[in-house]
């Protein structure tokens, strides 16, 4: 039988593309440039399989209106915000994706930007690079001390659980969570973890503000400037989730007016480019690295070839969203 046809829209670590090309007849894409929605929606007619990551963008409109060749988007990431999953469905396409393998690395780098951000990092970095520190000084570039302070986590997934059980077994910090579903007594009991009623009483309380819910329409712009002023002006909020929950201009606008002391960002809404707003604030700008370890980039590649490889064998994929 020949082998299904498959489309890899960027590249990914090498161990991943070989094995899905012994498997697969797959299309690689070596130069590593992104691929236009217009591109991906021509794709449907031709191969079985398309991997896309975070970087495409499949909106309703790329979606094909007769059931297409293409059965099954097997993304390369936990969030599928940037995929449209009911006109998936629509479309008869399965979509899967990459859960568990990164949420270490995504904890790992939330921790990072806290603490970057609360240690003022960056501006440090950028102070000795530029040749103007002028030595120690007891009031030279102070921050803020996080051991023993609030982790306030929205969203107590697995990856919100994971950055608070470091920052509770690792800084001592008090974890406070809201989520809006049920989360079970043994994942609060890990961290000594206690539930607020609401995304509001977590603002109020926290020292840190750390993102961890899913992107997409109904998370969008959920921090707004209301929400934000509802932040301690002490507070530092840590988004490793996704750009649009954040609307960036009212952040920009707290961290300017010093309603808030801090941000550390590794996504953004229309990334790659950043809102110039932000640009000009002490907010540290991470260039989305969550989960860009060797270990965790590869597993997750694995994880897509694990899920196409059962679809094509008539089984349910392990981390079928849609
Ligand atoms: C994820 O897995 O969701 C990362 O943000 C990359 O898409």
């Amino acid at each position: 039988m020949a082998k299904r046809k498959i489309l890899v829209t960027r590249r990914w670590p090498k161990p991943v593309e070989d094995r899905l090309s012994e498997t697969y007849d797959a299309t690689l894409n070596s130069d590593d440039v992104p691929m236009s929605s217009e591109a991906i929606a021509a794709a449907f007619s031709d191969y079985d399989a398309i991997c896309p990551t975070v970087s495409d963008k499949l909106p309703a409109g790329v979606f094909p209106a007769e059931t297409p060749r293409t059965r099954i988007l097997g993304n390369f990431g936990v969030g599928f915000s940037h995929i449209d999953t009911d006109a998936a469905g629509a479309a008869g396409i399965v979509v899967t994706n990459t859960p568990d393998v990164l949420s270490e690395c995504t904890a790992d780098l939330a921790i990072t930007l806290m603490l970057m951000a609360a240690r003022r990092a960056s501006e440090g970095e950028r102070e000795v690079r530029a040749g103007d520190w002028a030595g120690w000084r007891p009031t030279h570039m102070i921050g803020t001390k996080v051991s023993g302070a609030t982790f306030g986590v929205l969203g107590f997934g697995r990856i919100g659980r994971t950055a608070a059980k470091r920052a509770h077994h690792g800084f001592g910090m008090k974890v406070i969570y809201y989520d809006a579903f049920p989360v079970k007594p043994e994942f609060s009991a890990e961290t000594r973890a206690e539930a607020r009623d609401s995304i509001e009483a977590v603002l109020r309380e926290a020292d840190v503000v750390s993102l961890h819910m899913p992107g997409g329409r109904e998370n969008y712009h959920l921090i707004n400037a209301e929400r934000l002023a509802m932040m301690k002006p002490t507070a530092i909020l840590v988004n490793t989730a996704r750009g649009e929950v954040v609307d960036a201009n009212a952040l920009a606008d707290a961290l300017g007016r010093g309603t808030i002391a801090g941000a550390g960002l590794d996504v953004y809404e229309g990334e790659p480019t950043i809102p110039p707003a932000l640009l000009r604030t002490n907010a540290v700008l991470l260039p989305h690295l969550g989960s860009a370890t060797k270990a965790t980039r590869e597993a997750m590649g694995m994880m897509v070839a694990d899920n196409l490889d059962a679809f094509f064998a008539g089984r349910e994929p392990p981390n079928r969203v849609a």
